[in-house]
């Protein structure tokens, strides 16, 4: 049994209102709502408004997350925001997002580790949790991928769409089984050449769009993601067995179909949001979770498994019995 417990006790999300359907996409770029379906499974994204910024969406994801267990930004210690689209190149989303929160005594900043910034961040605001770095944090994945996209190239731009999720954690001194059980990450910048970004703030004058070998990427995905997940599952001390729900990233319901038959898990224990949300980056696992708390499938105290595989390569996965023990 750990010393300490660190609960996930909320989740919150935002989309933006504007949605882009494959037929839109087609109207402007050579592609067709029957490709990118069976390719990728997605049928639309949420594209940010003129004006509207990744720290807005945060902000609506983490008002979600904190109102839900009567939390407001005060009684917040740690604000990590997973993102690769930031406002600015400085200061950082989290930041921005504690001023508007009124997170006046957290420590806030952002962390980049693109499609799998949430479970990184997760990590991370657990190993600060655990040691006493405070006693609750709110972690939000926020991406505004559009603003990075190539709208020319085909084989990225129908891939991708824009929104925030958050979740609460919560430092619980009476040791439990409840909380984040296991989190285990992997690099490997040898991959960086089949998904990056063509700019940045030190090689070029603008940000970029996205480049990616997408049958490359997709190779590598299956076979990482559940040889992380056997990790996690180990370290928790789990089998597939014990896991109740599968949040994964949701890139592509190939990837998603291919883990599932991996673990041997009943399709309807997984969650994809894929087809409705796209690929949201680093915002993905968290707006999947909360499409699923707040339809009821995933309960209190129930096992769930998050993954994610994104540019770098960085990969990992975590093991969260979710919820709060009832006194
Ligand atoms: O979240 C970060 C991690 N990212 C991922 O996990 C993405 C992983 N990769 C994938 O999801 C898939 O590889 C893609 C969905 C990106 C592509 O699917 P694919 O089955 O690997 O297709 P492909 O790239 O091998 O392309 C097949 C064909 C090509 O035409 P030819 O050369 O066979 O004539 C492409 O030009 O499909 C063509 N194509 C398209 N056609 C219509 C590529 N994009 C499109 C498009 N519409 N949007």
């Amino acid at each position: 049994m750990p010393d300490v417990s660190v609960l996930m006790t909320s989740v919150g999300a935002y989309l933006p209102k504007k949605i882009l359907t494959n037929q839109d996409l087609s109207v402007f770029v050579e592609t067709n709502d029957e490709w990118i379906r069976q390719r990728t499974g997605i049928t639309q994204r949420h594209i940010v408004d003129d004006g509207e910024l990744t720290s807005d969406m945060a902000r609506e994801a983490a008002l979600k997350a904190l109102q839900r267990v009567g939390l407001d930004g005060s009684d917040i210690d740690l604000i990590i925001v997973a993102t690769t689209t930031p406002d600015d190149t400085f200061p950082s989303t989290a930041t921005k997002l504690q001023h508007q929160l009124g997170a006046t005594c957290a420590v806030a900043f952002d962390i980049q580790a693109v499609c799998a910034g949430f479970v990184y961040a997760l990590d991370i605001a657990d190993a600060m949790l655990r040691t006493g770095r405070g006693r609750k944090a709110i972690v939000v994945g926020a991406e505004s991928f559009s603003k990075i996209l190539d709208w020319k190239d085909r084989s990225t731009c129908v891939l991708f769409g824009d929104g925030a999720g958050a979740v609460i954690l919560e430092r619980d001194d009476d040791p439990s089984d409840w909380g984040i059980r296991s989190s285990i990450l992997h690099s490997d910048g040898a991959h960086r050449d089949i998904l990056f970004v063509d700019g940045g703030p030190s090689s070029s004058a603008d940000v970029g769009h996205v480049r990616m070998e997408g049958n490359k990427v997709f190779r590598h995905a299956v076979e990482k993601l559940s040889s992380v997940m056997d990790e996690a599952l180990a370290a928790a001390g789990m089998t597939v067995s014990d896991v109740d729900w599968l949040v994964p990233h949701q890139a592509n319901i190939r990837i998603i179909d291919g883990m599932q038959k991996k673990m041997q898990l009943p399709s309807d224990r997984v969650i994809r949001t894929v087809d409705k949300h796209a690929n949201t980056s680093a915002a993905s696992i968290p707006l999947a979770l909360s499409v699923a708390v707040n339809d009821g499938r995933i309960k209190n105290g129930e096992i769930v498994a998050f993954e994610a595989i994104g540019g770098g390569l960085v990969w990992g996965a975590a093991l969260v019995k979710y919820g709060r023990p009832k006194n």
